[in-house]
């Protein structure tokens, strides 16, 4: 544990911050393995468009989840260890997929990467003005669930308004 680094680190117990991180650690891997699941089973128009989206925030997530291990193992803390620790400890979930088509899988994924943004706009105001390593990973992170779900909602716009032009064309 780095002594002096954690030094720094003032009004906010370091086990706490550990704890919270863990929720998002956990909350990475589910929304990482989600992306990868939807991008294998997907079906429908545009898919291709979608399953180039959906990988790119697989990819995202996993790298999310990275920064936060190296984060707890610096305060000193260990990340889960298990994934069935995944389960008990995330702040949004696992949503199953249950209907493959484009549009409800964009839905379920713009669900999450919503509440990843206040999951991580509530981490940022708890560790701010007290832990500042903390406050900037959190901030990056933030910033790309912000971009994640814009990405996630054009698509989906796109494609609901090409689905509308198509049927209009058709009569
Ligand atoms: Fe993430
Ligand atoms: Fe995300």
């Amino acid at each position: 544990m780095a002594v002096r680094g954690n030094s720094i680190i003032k009004g906010i117990e370091i086990s706490e911050i550990i704890n919270l991180l863990n929720k998002a650690y956990a909350d990475e891997w589910l929304a990482y393995y989600q992306y990868f699941i939807e991008a294998k089973i997907i079906k429908g128009i545009m898919k291709d468009a979608v399953i180039a989206e959906l990988t790119l925030h697989a990819a995202d997530e996993l790298r999310h989840a990275t920064l936060i291990a190296d984060r707890i193992i610096q305060l000193g803390g260990s990340p889960l260890l298990s994934p069935q620790e995944w389960l008990k400890h995330t702040n949004c979930g696992y949503a199953e997929p249950k209907n493959f088509d484009v549009v409800a899988i964009l839905q379920d994924s713009i669900k999450g990467e919503q509440c990843a943004i206040s999951t991580y706009s509530t981490l940022a105001d708890i560790v701010k003005d007290k832990d500042i390593i903390t406050y900037n990973m959190v901030s990056q992170i933030l910033a790309d669930e912000v971009e994640h779900e814009e990405d996630l909602q054009a698509l989906h716009d796109d494609i609901a308004e090409f689905v509308l032009d198509l049927k209009k064309s058709i009569g």
